[in-house]
């Protein structure tokens, strides 16, 4: 993304939270973001992850210019190619783990004509992938926090998406807990070669991280590694 700006309309002025940001996320690259709270972590996230739709400068996912693609375009991007794990992992707490990390597979099954037995198979190596077999048919509200977490990240993987975006996916997790999601999350990113974006108050995850930057009056500045 290059020259992105980015305004929320509020009932007062409008608050403009991305001046002029430019950000290139190679394949295989891990970048965290960091900054303080209301810096416009999220709001990046969000729209590296075409959620939503940059107010100015140009936007562009795997060499297609994404700037003023539709709703549809945008939502099959995602649906293939990326993949999300937020803060508090968003599981559909009426399916299982296993029916969880099948979901995304299952929705984008008429474009990746992955067949059933695929999709199950896929499913039961994301589980092996994040130790957690023996908790296949468990209920979100019957896994430790860690547990939820890392069925997010297995989720989030599950159509092998060539981005990753994960904001604050340990700010939820005790310190033990958290050293456990962020090593899967590099890992996985490091053997799929998947691209990561992430957002983290967690210095120690964005140092496992190929860069990182500092959302600075809505643009990024480069912290020596
Ligand atoms: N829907 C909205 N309408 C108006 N302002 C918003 C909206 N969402 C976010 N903001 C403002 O935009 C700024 C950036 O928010 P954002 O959520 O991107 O911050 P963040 O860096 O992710 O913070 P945190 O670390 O707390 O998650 C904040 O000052 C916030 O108040
Ligand atoms: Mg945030």
């Amino acid at each position: 993304m290059s020259g992105v700006h980015y305004v929320y309309a509020t009932s007062s002025e409008p608050l403009p939270v991305l001046k002029n940001l430019n950000l290139t996320l190679n394949q295989g690259e891990s970048v965290a973001l960091i900054g303080p709270s209301g810096c416009g972590k999220s709001t990046l996230l969000h729209l590296a992850g075409l959620l939503d739709t940059i107010h100015g400068g140009e936007l562009s996912f795997k060499g297609l210019n994404m700037t003023k693609a539709s709703s549809e375009q945008r939502s099959k991007q995602r649906l293939t190619g990326m993949g999300f794990v937020y803060q508090y992992h968003h599981l559909l707490s009426e399916f299982t783990a296993i029916e969880n990390i099948m979901m995304p597979m299952w929705i984008a099954q008429p474009v990746s004509q992955l067949s059933s037995s695929d999709i199950v198979k896929r499913a039961s190596e994301l589980l092996d992938l994040i130790n957690l077999q023996d908790r296949s048919h468990h209920y979100p509200s019957q896994l430790s926090g860690g547990q939820q977490q890392r069925v997010a990240v297995a989720r989030a993987l599950a159509n092998r998406p060539e981005l990753i975006i994960a904001d604050e996916p340990t700010g939820n997790l005790d310190p033990e807990r958290a050293d456990d999601v962020a090593n899967l999350l590099i890992n996985t990113v490091k053997n799929q070669e998947s691209s990561l974006l992430m957002a983290t108050h967690n210095l120690n995850l964005a140092k496992m991280c190929n860069s990182t930057y500092r959302v600075e009056k809505g643009a990024l500045v480069k912290e020596n590694s």
